[in-house]
């Protein structure tokens, strides 16, 4: 690990999503978000974060054998499809104890009456009602807090872009609310406000019934289907009664929107040819499963590989949170000191209590980072992030805090 990653001060873009592990990895989760994420993490000038949002899905999934079968597919999925962990942070939610952790920090910050605004909340409540029920039958408190919670998940690593789907703008939009919140409250740059990256020119891929692929119209085609299933289920998808021979139009077919999806131009050009020109479906459909297989079947080939060896990608997972967590655990470590979760007679810090200006609060910071040699080491920062204080070498992260302390002390500024 390089240094510069570990202090979480290099200038690149920090971007960070969360995939929940509830499901079976689908074509239009390959086309919608495993491609595209993994084609932007290896953008030089971009720093990445992925995660599997396990703590998530215990919101709408009480089945554990489900939850780690996804976590188990879902990591192969990313890795098979090339994703470079020692690139990019690849982690586990609940490999991260600040997340929760921190999550509690931003509940007591947060109005309750956002969270009674969230659309899923609302959606549930309202479906309730209608029915003539209690509002709040049968819903758990997961799923109220669940905002708080990817809150958490973005805050801790400082992210600048969460790249998401529509339906979940309104989720960045809270955790920019209770970021900024509570900046505001502990009078602190403590959270960097993310921001919704958007993709438009990604693919929707239509399902087996042409509405969106999706897991909840029951629509979807396995990533990792075996070739000649694969091709089975692809002739299984919808069309019109059209014969061959037929001029068909391509900008109203589900085979010619999911073929542009993976092919390139050229093809996609020669494919639009061949339906003015009247393909029949049968060849259509066949001409796709053999475009999708043969973009998919080397990644199959190591997914097989990958999923037979779980106790590896177990590693892999623990390398990426114990990685991601040299940025983690620094942080909380000023969150726990900001609301005052201190240790008792720490004088200096007393009295720097919240009446004390803001701004001199905030103007010198110490960092605490795990450096290359695997030991800790502290940074004294200035409000323009210049370093006033450094030393390393230090066994655990509170002795580095504890210097660093002194440090600040020894500057006179505290
Ligand atoms: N809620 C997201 C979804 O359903 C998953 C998620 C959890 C997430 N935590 C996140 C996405 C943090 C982005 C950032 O798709």
């Amino acid at each position: 690990m390089t240094a510069d990653l570990s202090q979480g001060m290099s200038n690149k873009t920090r971007s960070l999503t969360g995939i929940t592990t509830t499901g079976t990895p689908h074509l239009g989760n390959y086309v919608g978000a495993i491609r595209p994420a993994i084609a932007a993490s290896r953008n030089p000038g971009a720093e990445s974060f992925y995660f599997l949002a396990d703590y998530h899905a215990l919101v709408k999934c009480d089945d554990p054998a489900r939850v780690q079968q996804s976590t188990l597919e879902i990591a192969a999925s990313w890795l098979a499809c090339g994703l470079d962990p020692e690139k990019v942070y690849f982690y586990r939610q609940s490999g991260i104890p600040e997340i929760p952790e921190l999550t509690w920090l931003l509940t007591c910050v947060t109005a309750k009456g956002l969270l009674n605004r969230a659309h899923a909340y609302k959606a549930a409540t309202d479906e309730n009602r209608e029915k003539g029920e209690d509002a709040d039958a049968g819903i758990n408190a997961g799923l109220y807090m669940y905002p708080v919670l990817m809150a958490a998940d973005i805050l801790i690593f400082q992210a600048h872009k969460v790249p998401v789907g529509r339906d979940q703008i309104q989720h960045i939009e809270m955790a920019r609310d209770i970021g900024q919140r509570f900046n505001h409250i502990y009078a602190g740059e403590y959270f960097t406000l993310p921001e919704a990256a958007i993709e438009d020119n990604v693919a929707t891929l239509p399902g087996l019934d042409g509405r969106k692929m999706s897991k909840s119209y029951n629509n979807t085609i396995p990533l990792w289907l075996p070739a000649k299933d694969l091709r089975k289920a692809i002739l299984g998808i919808v069309t019109n009664s059209q014969a061959p021979g037929e001029p068909k139009d391509p900008d109203e077919s589900h085979i010619f929107s999911i073929y542009q999806a993976f092919a390139s131009p050229e093809e996609t050009g020669a494919m639009r040819k061949a339906f003015v020109d009247g393909i029949g479906w049968g060849d259509a459909k066949q001409k796709l499963f053999e475009r999708i297989d043969s973009e998919l079947a080397p990644m199959r080939e190591r997914y097989e590989a990958l999923i037979a060896q779980p106790g590896e990608i177990e590693d892999t997972l623990k390398a990426g949170a114990q990685r991601a967590r040299a940025l983690s655990h620094p942080l909380l470590a000023r969150l726990r000191e900001a609301v005052g979760l201190r240790a008792l007679g720490t004088d200096a810090e007393r009295k720097s209590s919240a009446k004390a200006a803001p701004a001199a609060r905030v103007a010198i910071q110490p960092v605490v980072y795990r450096d290359e040699n695997q030991t800790f080491a502290f940074k004294v920062l200035d409000s323009k992030k210049a370093v006033l204080a450094t030393q390393g070498g230090f066994a655990d992260p509170k002795a580095a805090m504890a210097a660093a302390r002194e440090a600040i002390e020894a500057l006179g500024t505290a």
